[in-house]
């Protein structure tokens, strides 16, 4: 398996990938997601990797840059959306993209990541709920909104609220 960024000619298979990852009641709204994302240009910086094996693309992810009011020196982006076509779940193909793309990000000088997401996934790579910044909307489950630092202490001393790209504030997202 080979992972590398995504380009313009994997978007039609990035949005069937969702399409399939993410089943029928999610899968649309997700996929249109993720190629709204691609071409936001509020969501600018980006970073979006692919997952390839010989013949497909099995994996996605992409993680989008965010402001954080009342800290804006920061440097932070949010993952979203991440997905592994059915028939390749549980193998690790989304552990090595996150793994990749959080490396990546810190390369780049990246202080902080947020997630949306189960905890039970997302603990594993470092992320928690302990920090304070609020998410762009209100969420019922605080637990599933975590962040992570990938430089310095940039979890304790780092506050206020993400706003991010157009597409993925929409309240149907949160
Ligand atoms: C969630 C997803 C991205 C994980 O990628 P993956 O390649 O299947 O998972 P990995 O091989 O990296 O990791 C497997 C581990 O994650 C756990 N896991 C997988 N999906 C999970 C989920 N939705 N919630 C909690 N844990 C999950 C597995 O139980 C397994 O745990 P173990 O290592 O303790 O046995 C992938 O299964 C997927 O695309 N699912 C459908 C879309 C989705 O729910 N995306 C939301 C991401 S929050």
């Amino acid at each position: 398996m080979k992972i590398r960024e995504a380009t313009a000619v994997d978007i039609e298979r990035i949005g069937n990938l969702h399409l399939d990852a993410f089943g029928k009641e999610e899968g649309p709204a997700v996929s249109r997601l993720a190629i709204d994302l691609l071409a936001d240009e509020t969501a600018q910086p980006l970073l979006a990797l692919v997952a390839e094996n010989r013949t497909d693309i099995v994996g996605s992810i992409i993680f989008s840059t965010v402001e954080v009011r009342g800290s804006e020196e920061i440097v932070a982006y949010i993952l979203a959306p991440l997905a592994v076509a059915s028939a390749f779940q549980q193998r690790g193909v989304g552990r090595a993209l996150i793994e990749r793309g959080l490396q990546m990000l810190k390369d780049r000088g990246t202080d902080l990541v947020f997630v949306l997401g189960n905890p039970r996934y997302y603990n594993r790579f470092g992320f928690t709920h302990h920090h304070q910044v609020s998410p762009p909307h209100e969420l019922p489950y605080r637990e599933a909104w975590m962040a992570m630092a990938l430089t310095g202490n940039a979890l304790d001393s780092t506050s206020g609220q993400v706003l991010c790209a157009r597409s993925l504030n929409a309240p149907e997202h949160w």
